[in-house]
């Protein structure tokens, strides 16, 4: 039996990952900076069934990676970017490759439409996932990773699930565009690729959910499956970046977010390969890329506030 490596496994995707890559057969450790946290999808019994491993890694500290690779003995790891690293991970890929690996899945973005050396530091979310991209090409080679670059994730609601309860969404931009791509079926082709490596030769494996949706219409529909009227209040740039810093988000992105929502360059045409993205769900995994009905309709416990 092969041995993977799945950092951050808490994670909306990699838990999903993690447990698809013990379907394929894979022994399955789980690298984590919280070695008690909960995952996903993951009770203890499916964990002890599973033959699942917790081990202790932080992305940010190269040494516990290249302690927690030597201690699986695995040679194959799915990996997030990890935001704030000043070197682009340099030396966490440098760790992983030096203690044993020898494939990467890595999370990347759709925002990088082609090279990821195009892309210049002001296109800030294409630019953080392109240096990591850039980096995996140097330390890894381009024949031993393969970058997911999927679209915008239908988890990004959830950031509107107090307001959808109280029946009032304020929102900017409630035209911009997502195609509501969902953790399942990032994370099952992940664990899928991960196991068993890419197919067709790809190296860039875009991931689409099967339609484009206006974020406003999304939440509207959220609000019919849950038993919720919502309405719709249209807020100022100011009181849009109140409420992304107030979620956490570090000013300079929640600044790049809002002029990204405003811009209108949001039609299927600017999303890179958005027909192979959305084929790409079912080439990997066999099933047809989640409608965003479907996964709320499956998920609405996410949605109580
Ligand atoms: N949102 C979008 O529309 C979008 C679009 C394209 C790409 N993406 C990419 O997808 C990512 C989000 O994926 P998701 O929804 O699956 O994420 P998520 O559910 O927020 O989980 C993130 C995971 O990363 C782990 N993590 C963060 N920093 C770490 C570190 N230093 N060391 C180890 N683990 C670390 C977290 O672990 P803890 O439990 O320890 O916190 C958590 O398990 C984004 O960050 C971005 O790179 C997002």
């Amino acid at each position: 039996m092969s041995s993977v490596i799945v950092f951050g496994p808490t994670g909306g995707v990699a838990s999903v990952a993690a447990l698809t890559a013990r379907e394929h057969g894979a022994k399955v450790f789980l690298a984590m900076r919280d070695t008690q946290k909960q995952i996903p999808g993951l009770s203890t019994e499916l964990e002890q069934q599973g033959g699942f491993e917790r081990i202790q890694a932080d992305l940010a500290n190269p040494d516990s990676v290249a302690a927690a690779v030597k201690a699986s003995g695995a040679k194959r790891a799915f990996t997030y970017l990890a935001f704030g690293a000043p070197d682009h991970m340099r030396a966490t890929f440098t760790a992983m490759k030096s203690a044993g690996i020898e494939f990467v899945v890595f999370l990347s973005s759709y925002t990088i439409a082609g090279d990821p050396k195009d892309v210049t530091p002001a296109e800030l979310i294409a630019y953080l996932h392109a240096q990591a991209e850039i980096v995996l090409d140097e330390v890894f080679g381009d024949e031993n990773y393969v970058a997911l670059r999927p679209g915008g994730f239908a988890t990004n609601l959830l950031r509107y699930k107090k307001g959808i309860a109280a029946g009032e969404v304020r929102i900017w931009a409630p035209d911009f565009q997502f195609d509501c791509i969902t953790p399942g079926d990032m994370g099952r082709v992940g664990g899928t690729i991960l196991v068993q490596g890419p197919k067709n030769g790809q190296k860039k494996v875009y991931l689409y959910g099967p339609r484009l949706i206006p974020q406003g219409d999304a939440i509207v529909t959220i609000g019919k499956l849950v038993g919720k009227d919502v309405k719709l209040t249209i807020i100022d740039e100011e009181e849009a970046l109140e409420q992304s810093l107030a979620h956490g988000f570090p000013k300079p992105l929640a600044e790049y977010m809002i002029q990204t929502f405003a811009s209108t360059s949001n039609e299927v045409t600017e999303r890179a390969h958005y027909q192979v993205g959305v084929d790409n769900v079912e080439l990997y995994t066999g099933k047809p890329s989640t409608k965003f009905e479907d996964w709320v309709e499956a998920n609405k416990e996410l949605f109580d506030a």
